[in-house]
């Protein structure tokens, strides 16, 4: 039976996975190469230093630790500039829906314990932006982890911390690291985006505007027999 929701951040509860492409690319554009739409799908869910040497090996650059550290920081920099002009009208389409009806769920006898987990060290100024903050019972982000989406840690965490099982949660991810690490979890991953992109989900729909609660636990529900 399904008990608690995990919700990867960027992405899926807001439009912040655009910022993150941008700002990597002005850092890629600044060393003189450029990167696709394509490629940026395998840095989703992806830590910043890992992103970063990934982008670095895709441009044939070789740096030193040192100029890593201050190149990461500037991409940092370059996203804060972005994220610091959001408000709670950047929360994406279809989301405050969405909880409104767990809550409701909740009022009617199905209790849904709902937890963050994201890889980003910036998920706690992002949830404060757009007001998110108060509505977790449960926040793991990038401070609390040691290894990074496709490993399942950060949702293991986020199920020990809501004292469910693996198999009693549902993960909500963009990323294809993000669906893997739930699989690898023993969770149910429900893609937001493409089926094409994301192959290894459960489910997979557009955005939250085209899935209720009710919907989700259906589906999960013949899923898994
Ligand atoms: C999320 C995003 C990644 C990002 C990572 C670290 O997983 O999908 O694109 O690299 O968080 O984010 P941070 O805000 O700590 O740089
Ligand atoms: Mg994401």
């Amino acid at each position: 039976m399904i008990k608690a929701f995990l919700f990867d951040l960027d992405g899926v509860l807001v439009d912040t996975a655009v910022f993150h492409y941008q700002a990597w690319r002005r850092m890629a554009n600044s060393l003189g190469f450029d990167f696709t739409h394509e490629f940026n799908e395998t840095l989703k869910g992806v830590s910043r230093m890992d992103s970063l040497d990934r982008i670095l090996a895709l441009g044939g650059v070789t740096l030193t630790d040192e100029r890593k550290l201050e190149l990461a920081a500037q991409k940092n920099q370059w996203y804060l500039d972005l994220v610091n002009e959001m408000t709670p009208a950047d929360i994406l389409p279809g989301v405050n829906a969405f909880l409104a009806q767990i809550k409701q769920a909740g009022e009617q006898g199905q209790p849904i314990k709902i937890a963050l987990g994201s890889v980003s060290k910036n998920a706690p100024l992002i949830l404060d932006r757009v007001g998110l903050s108060h509505i977790f019972d449960a926040i793991i982000d990038g401070s609390k982890i040691t290894h990074s989406k496709p490993d399942p840690e950060v949702f293991l965490k986020g199920a020990a911390e809501l004292n469910v099982l693996p198999e009693e949660c549902i993960v909500f991810e963009d990323a294809v690291a993000g669906i893997e690490a739930a699989k690898r979890g023993n969770m149910f991953a429900l893609g937001i985006g493409s089926p094409d992109v994301l192959t290894q989900a459960d489910l997979v729909v557009p955005s939250l505007e085209h899935l209720t609660v009710t919907e989700l636990l259906s589906a999960v529900e013949r899923a898994q027999g």
